[in-house]
């Protein structure tokens, strides 16, 4: 049992946020118990956290484990900068060891950044997911997590067969779906371009049958949809996801930029969701997303790293990114909030257990330092949705487990 004194902050929705000034906040096992104004005689045994706040444990749907030590590495367009940094990078986790390290570190920084929940892609192998899910258990960590999986025009020592990339898939999912109640597997063809039409369907028959999670890139960048047009001697690229069955209100498609107007409708109509990456699109000039369309047609909108085109796991960073990224709209701090800590949450089906800071949720948490300079408490929020990703993170709780100390 814990229990600490502390202001909060925690999303009511997607337009609106509610700051508990002087609250006690207990939890016990896994699950948050009170949430509750300050009263010296019931909680004079609260630890004293006031030079902190206490916010739902940030969640990000869409980052890359085995590319974490290549951040920030230049070049300015999707498919070279795959070439030149991505498959390198990725093909060092064909080493069980070097695999189980960088899980480590990943996995490190994303609690050190107050993230509590992640949806992951690994490597092209077998052992390096099942190394991920061995860290990722071990140091507590919430999350979905896939092979990612490469059949077709990708390098040599990358490239998988159809069968071993199905059927590896499969025995990671029967292993890993529902062991445990904190991660869970999630089928990850890498994008259109990497991955063969037979591939895709098994993928679609199968995740279809079970009502299983899907991860996948979609329209991120003009010569990246051309060249899926000419492959596949169709489009528009939704339509070729559509074709294969791996449309489902439990598939997530990151950047989704260059969408037409039927490609929005397809997706609105198998209920879709999109992960919104602001740094990546930025760092591979790959474009602004359409927010207002999407928002327009209810498509849920969450908001993900992408490390590495994204340079940071910091999601108060990828917050104020959203804003900056589009130029004739303006995202509220309400709105910002949400996206990474309920709305993200909502958008993988957990909103009735993370995402807000409430009894009888499951105590997910992060306590950020307080600014040192005098921010007054209606302005908090702002502040923190702009420049919160300097604040250092005191302690990271997942599920009523202190993960990270700073
Ligand atoms: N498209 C296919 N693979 C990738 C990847 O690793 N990162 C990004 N940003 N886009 C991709
Ligand atoms: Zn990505």
């Amino acid at each position: 049992m814990r229990k600490i004194r502390t202001d909060l902050l925690t999303p009511l929705d997607r337009d609106r946020t509610l700051f508990l000034k002087d609250h006690a906040l207990a939890w016990e096992g896994s699950a948050i118990t009170a949430v509750r104004p300050y009263d010296p005689a019931l909680d004079a045994d609260c630890e004293d956290w006031r030079d902190c706040l206490a916010l739902p444990g940030f969640v990000d749907v869409h980052t890359h484990l085995s590319q974490y030590r290549i951040r920030g590495r230049y070049e300015p367009a999707l498919l070279d900068w795959l070439e030149k940094y991505v498959f390198p990078a990725e093909a060092l986790s064909r080493d069980p060891a070097y695999a189980e390290l960088i899980a480590e570190e990943f996995f490190h920084a994303l609690f050190a950044a107050g993230t509590t929940t992640a949806m992951i892609y690994t490597a092209p192998f077998q052992e390096a997911c099942e190394a991920a899910f061995a860290k990722a258990e071990e140091l507590g960590a919430r999350a979905f997590i896939g092979m990612t999986l490469m059949d077709r025009n990708s390098p040599a020592d990358l490239l998988q067969t159809t069968d071993y990339a199905f059927s590896c898939s499969v025995e990671l999912y029967e292993r890993h779906h529902g062991s445990s109640g904190l991660l869970d597997y999630i089928f990850t063809p890498r994008f259109a371009l990497s991955c063969s039409e037979e591939l895709m369907r098994r993928l679609g028959r199968f995740t279809h049958d079970r009502g299983a999670w899907l991860q996948t890139h979609l329209s991120e960048n003009p010569q990246e949809i051309e060249q899926v047009r000419r492959l596949f001697e169709r489009a528009p690229y939704t339509q070729v996801y559509a074709d294969l069955g791996l449309l489902s209100p439990r598939s997530v498609f990151a950047h989704a930029i260059h969408l037409t107007e039927p490609e929005i409708a397809l997706l609105a109509s198998h209920e879709c969701k999109v992960a919104h990456c602001p740094d990546s699109n930025f760092f591979l000039k790959s474009g602004e997303l359409n927010y207002p369309a999407l928002e327009k047609a209810k498509i849920p909108i969450g908001l993900g790293s992408d490390v590495a085109a994204g340079s940071t796991l910091n999601m108060l960073y990828h917050a104020k990114l959203a804003n900056y990224r589009q130029s004739s709209y303006s995202l509220q701090p309400e709105r910002l909030f949400y996206h990474i800590t309920l709305g993200n949450a909502e958008l993988l089906g957990l909103g009735d257990r993370v995402g807000s800071l409430e009894p009888g949720k499951e105590a997910d948490l992060c306590l950020l330092q307080r600014p040192a300079e005098t921010v007054p408490d209606e302005e908090l929020l702002s502040a923190l949705c702009f420049w919160g990703h300097e604040l250092p993170v005191r302690e990271t709780v997942i599920a009523g487990r202190t993960v990270y100390r700073g």
